[in-house]
C-alpha cells in the first residue's frame, strides 16, 4: 500500500503502530500520532484524534491488525480469545458510524477464515485485509466523487456541514471530494463552511482542506446558514454522513438536519454523500440508528480559552442528528446517484 503524506492513517513503516494525523491539534499543528495497542486506538477515536466515518473504520482495521501482532497466545483458540476482546473494545469505541463496526467485522471474518493456517499467514491475510478496506475507500471516494461532478457546474456555490473530505475518508472524501476532484480539473466552485459546533470540524479542519485546495472558501458560524441562503449565495448543500437507514433517512453530524431544513425552505438541493456500505437496511429508520452522546465540557470549554458557561450549568451534547429521508434531494454513492423514494435494492 502506497501512503500519501495526507492520509489520515495508515500503518507505520515498522509495521507495528497505527499512525494518525492527530486532528485535535489542525489547523495549527500538522503532528503524527502513533498507536500501538487497543487502548490508545480506542482513546485515539473517542478523542476524535481520528474521525470521519470512513476513516474510523480505517483506523479500526489496521488496528485490528497490529492487536492481533501482537497477542501472545498458547494455542488458536486463546488467539481467537483475545482477538475478539480487542476487536469487541475497538468496534464499540464510537457508536454511529456504521464503518467501524463493518471493518471490524470484515478483520474478524478473515481471521476466522485463516484458522489452521500459521501465524504468519494470519497476519499476512489481516493485513492485506485492512489495506483492502484502505484501498477501496480512496477508490469508492474517487468514483462519488466523479459522480458529484455531474450534479455540478462551474462556478456553483455549495455549503458544507462538519468535515467529509480526505481528513475523514481516504484521499477526495465523500460529502467535499466533488470540490476536491472538481478543483483538480479547473472548476472555479465555492465553499461556504459551517464551523460546525461544538467541536468545529469545519472551521478547523474543511476550511483548511478547501483552501489548502486553491478552493474559494468562506467559513460562517452554523446560524448564518440561512442568512446565506436567503441571499442566493448557495447553489447546493452538501454532506457527508455516517449512516443512512432502509429508507433514507441519513445520520451525520450534529445541525445537519437543521441545514436541510433551511435548504427545503429556500428551494436548495440537499445531497449527501456516502459509499454504499453506509447503508444500514437493518437500521428500517432514522429512529433505529444509535446517537452518540458526548461530555457537555465540549460545549462549555474545549477550543475556548476560558469557560464560556457555568462550570454547573446542564448540557445536552448529542454528536449526530438524523435528516429525514423527506428533506434529502438524492444521495450519491459510488453505485449511482439514489433518489427517493429510496430503495437501495435497486441497482
Ligand atoms: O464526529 P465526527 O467528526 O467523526 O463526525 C464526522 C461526520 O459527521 C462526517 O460528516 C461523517 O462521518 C462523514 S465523513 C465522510
Amino acid at each position: 500500500m502506497k501512503y500519501e503524506k495526507n492520509d489520515p492513517v495508515r500503518l507505520s513503516e515498522d509495521g507495528t503502530a497505527v499512525e494518525i494525523i492527530d486532528q485535535t491539534l489542525l489547523p495549527n499543528m500538522f503532528k503524527i500520532k502513533r498507536l500501538h495497542n487497543a487502548d490508545e486506538i480506542c482513546s485515539a477515536i473517542q478523542l476524535l484524534e481520528v474521525r470521519g466515518a470512513p476513516c474510523i473504520g480505517i483506523c479500526a482495521a489496521y488496528g485490528i491488525y497490529i492487536c492481533a501482532l501482537k497477542i501472545s497466545a498458547e494455542n488458536e483458540s486463546e488467539f481467537f480469545v483475545q482477538l475478539e476482546k480487542c476487536a469487541e473494545q475497538i468496534g464499540s469505541a464510537r457508536p454511529t458510524a456504521v464503518n467501524l463496526s463493518l471493518a471490524v467485522k470484515k478483520m474478524l471474518r478473515r481471521a476466522k477464515l485463516c484458522k489452521g493456517r500459521t501465524r504468519d499467514e494470519m497476519m499476512a491475510a489481516l493485513k492485506d485485509e485492512a489495506e483492502t478496506i484502505h484501498s477501496e475507500d480512496i477508490e469508492t471516494c474517487h468514483i462519488i466523487s466523479e459522480f458529484g461532478l455531474t450534479l455540478m457546474k462551474d462556478g456553483d456555490s455549495v455549503l458544507t456541514h462538519c468535515n467529509a473530505g480526505a481528513l475523514a475518508t481516504s484521499r477526495y472524501g465523500t460529502g467535499l471530494g466533488t470540490l476536491l476532484l472538481g478543483a483538480e480539473r479547473g472548476y472555479n466552485f465555492h465553499a461556504y463552511v459551517d464551523e460546525t459546533r461544538p467541536l468545529l470540524q469545519g472551521a478547523r479542519l474543511t476550511s483548511y482542506e478547501l483552501s489548502n485546495a486553491g478552493i474559494d472558501t468562506t467559513l460562517i458560524c452554523d446560524n448564518m446558514a440561512s442568512y446565506v441562503m436567503s441571499k442566493g449565495l448557495i447553489d447546493a448543500c452538501f454532506v457527508g454522513c455516517d449512516r443512512v437507514a432502509a429508507n433514507g433517512d441519513t445520520a451525520n453530524k450534529i445541525g445537519t438536519s437543521g441545514v436541510a431544513v433551511l435548504a427545503k425552505h429556500y428551494g436548495i438541493p440537499f445531497y449527501v454523500f456516502c459509499p454504499f456500505t453506509t447503508i444500514d437496511t437493518e437500521c428500517k429508520t432514522g429512529e433505529d440508528i444509535v446517537i452518540e452522546m458526548r461530555d457537555g465540557d465540549e460545549i462549555k470549554k474545549m477550543y475556548f480559552e476560558k469557560p464560556v458557561a457555568p462550570e454547573n450549568v446542564k448540557c445536552l451534547n448529542p454528536a449526530f442528528d438524523v435528516t429525514p429521508a423527506e428533506l434529502i434531494t438524492a444521495i450519491v454513492t459510488e453505485k449511482g446517484i439514489f433518489y427517493p423514494p429510496y430503495d437501495f435494492s435497486e441497482k
